[in-house]
């Protein structure tokens, strides 16, 4: 890779989702360790980028038109995975019930959906011995043998993030990470997310809610309909008039030391709060 080269450089794309257009002409540039959040309504085109940046999808080809990561525009299937590890709830409802918590996370190594049939034979000791390690250092070790479905949405959600790990990759993708966890579960992965930028990763989160926005993440994207509303640092993008234009509903916003918190717009009338329609 380039010294210094970009963690994505995404010029004049335009993509399409079947026959949708979810983004016309984006430029859009993320930095190594710049550590980027990106925030919008469901539809808004969030996922759609995140498969653009991991080659999932392609934009249109067009002259002068480009999407390079880490400053390359093609890259082979294998070394691509060992650089971009994904979490999402997508993935995850890809799984069968039955995959134990192994196989989820040595399916890490052959960057598929389980390791079924002929594949598993492929898996070799020293992988089967790196993923128990992970799956020890994010206290799921218990789970190896457990199947999905007997496992909580936290359990599960770390199998992933164990999965995504295995490669050791230097960049995190994580979509609605704490989709369906309940308040310590998220906390405790957010938590992990705060390990993993420390421990000099790039990361590239999409969630729903301000508060579960790291205060290690730097910089914030909204997006709405396929365009950017703001774009920069998070003490500057994080404002009720960029958040209201993002979502299109009264809010108020608070900070609390580097957390942010949305919450409705209300009238108080006579010591009762109602909400404001
Ligand atoms: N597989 C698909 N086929 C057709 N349209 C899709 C597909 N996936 C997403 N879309 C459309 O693309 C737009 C952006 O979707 P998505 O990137 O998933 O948004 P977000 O993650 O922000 O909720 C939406 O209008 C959605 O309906
Ligand atoms: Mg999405």
């Amino acid at each position: 890779m380039p010294p210094g080269a970009a963690l994505v450089e995404i010029h004049d794309a335009t993509i399409y989702r079947g026959s949708t257009c979810v983004f016309k002409n984006l430029n859009l540039n993320i930095n190594q360790h710049e550590q980027t959040a990106i925030l919008g309504p469901n539809g808004a085109g969030k996922t759609t980028l995140l498969k653009l940046i991991n080659r999932e999808i392609y934009p249109v080809a067009k002259k002068h038109s480009w999407v390079k990561l880490l400053g390359r525009e093609s890259w082979n299937v294998w070394d691509l995975r060992s650089q971009i590890g994904i979490v999402s709830d997508d993935l995850q409802s890809r799984y069968l019930r039955t995959t134990t918590g192994l196989d989820v996370v040595l399916s890490g190594f052959l960057s598929s959906i389980g390791t079924h049939g002929s594949l598993a034979k492929r898996i070799t000791d020293i992988q089967r011995e790196r993923a128990r390690d992970i799956m020890l250092d994010l206290g799921v070790e218990k789970n190896a043998n457990v199947p999905l479905r007997r496992m909580s949405t936290g359990q599960q959600r770390r199998c992933l993030l164990a999965r995504a790990l295995v490669h050791n990759p230097s960049t995190l993708i994580l979509d609605e990470p704490t989709a369906g966890l309940d308040l310590a579960a998220s906390f405790a992965y957010m938590g992990r997310i705060r390990r993993l930028v420390r421990e000099g990763r790039n990361i590239v989160l999409v969630t729903h809610h301000l508060n579960e926005i790291p205060p290690d993440i730097g910089r914030v994207i909204l997006l709405r309909q396929g365009r950017i509303i703001a774009d920069g640092p998070k003490h500057e993008v994080l404002t009720v008039e960029n958040l209201v234009a993002t979502f299109d509903t009264p809010l108020r916003l608070q900070t609390i030391d580097d957390y942010y918190l949305a919450y409705p717009e209300e009238h108080r009338t006579a010591g009762r709060t109602v909400p404001k329609t």
